[in-house]
């Protein structure tokens, strides 16, 4: 039987629709050369569409239910206010359909350069999943005195045992599927409350697997240990703000946001996950064919593994890997391809089997499909 599966798929602003379009491409040949099928249906949204509307993530909510997946280009602009876009769609997105895990591999891939001098593909090799629903980020807090010297704000970080629970549990099925380490990273000297719930968490959770190594790290100290000793890690653990932040850092390690992915995992089934590049949508190079599409490719390989097809994903991973490692620079007039070119070639790798897999060494696709919320099971 042929495996079908919906897509929603949101192009957004800026290279967005750029990047999407080499993604959809390789998705084409995906389908051919696997034999499944989705069904995609495209929906506008961001900024633009806001603009021009007035809607946010509301109006489009109950259309993306249904669908088995969501992937995403990007979205923002500098004719809308900041905050809009990120707390009435991306943030609303991950909350209302409870996408629990923010899954960011931190992959140094052959041939992409890192600032990190003499970091090699082997040692820099980890996931950080990332708590996408709660702490600073459910936006409570209040100010009083507002623009007077006695000005207080105060912001709130909401930290739920079950909400901490789901994430913890799943990174340490994502790390049995791995080489078996979990680090907790958090400030658990300075914010005592949360931190010791994350920890308690943790412990608790670490009875069940025995063979997973347990490790914590203050998040001031993952800023220093990422860079210089990236081997140390396998998955890492995190509340939703330190999450934000040291993915940056892991970006910037394995080259730059152009190449940086995510999947953002609703782990019950309740509803779709959305995957998505790390990078924005750089209005300023819009148009002209100088993104790179291998972030977007990227987590089109990560949906691919989410929905089950683990062979897709793994070659799709390897044939974006293999361009990369041909391109002299990531983005710009200097990649020596365009985005369109950078897509077709993906696809004529994938097309062809002619990708080299050896390139993805880990099972992070395979395991996708083995966990919770994989539509694949
Ligand atoms: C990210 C982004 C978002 C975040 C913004 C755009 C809301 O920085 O996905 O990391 O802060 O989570
Ligand atoms: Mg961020």
């Amino acid at each position: 039987m042929t495996h079908s599966y919906s897509v929603a798929v949101l192009p957004g602003d800026g290279i967005g629709p750029e990047v999407v379009g080499s993604a959809l491409e390789v998705l084409d040949a995906a389908e051919q050369r696997f034999g499944f099928r989705t069904e995609r249906s495209e929906f506008e949204a961001g900024a633009q569409h806001y603009l021009r509307t007035g809607e946010l993530f509301d109006e489009l909510a109950e259309k993306l239910r249904s669908q088995d997946a969501i992937l995403f280009g990007s979205m923002g602009d500098p004719h809308v206010t900041p905050g809009i876009l990120e707390r009435g769609f991306i943030l609303e997105m991950r909350q209302r359909f409870e996408q629990a895990a923010n899954v960011r591999p931190v992959r140094l891939y052959p041939g992409v350069p890192s600032p990190i001098t003499g970091l090699t593909p082997e040692r820099c090799e980890l996931v950080i999943v990332r708590e996408n629903t709660e702490g600073a980020y459910v936006g409570r807090g209040s100010t009083v005195h507002a623009g007077t010297p006695n000005a207080v704000a105060m912001q709130e970080s909401l930290n739920t045992r079950a909400g901490i629970e789901r994430v913890v549990d799943f990174s340490f099925r994502l790390a049995l599927g791995r080489r078996r380490k979990l680090t907790l990273c958090h400030k658990t000297n300075i914010l005592v409350a949360a931190g010791q719930l994350w920890q308690e968490v943790v412990n608790d959770l670490a009875r069940l697997y025995p063979e997973v190594e347990v490790d914590y790290v203050h998040v001031d100290a993952m800023c220093f240990h990422l860079p210089l000793t990236p081997e140390r890690f396998d998955v890492v653990v995190t509340d939703n703000l330190f999450g934000d932040i040291i993915t940056d850092l892991g970006a910037v390690i394995q080259g730059g946001l152009g190449v940086a992915t995510s999947a953002n995992l609703n782990l019950s089934g309740s509803a779709p996950s959305m995957f998505e590049a790390i990078h924005g949508s750089a209005p300023d190079i819009a148009g002209k064919g100088w993104a790179n599409p291998s972030g977007a490719i990227l987590s089109l390989a990560l949906m691919l593994g989410h929905l089950g097809e683990g062979d897709a994903a793994r070659a799709v991973e390897a044939a974006t890997v293999q361009v990369l490692g041909e391109l002299p620079a990531l983005a710009g007039a200097e990649m020596g391809m365009s985005t369109s070119e950078v897509g077709a070639r993906i696809a004529e790798l994938v097309a062809s089997g002619q990708a080299d897999l050896s390139l993805v060494p880990d099972s992070l696709l395979a395991t996708l499909a083995s966990l919770p919320g994989s539509r694949g099971q």
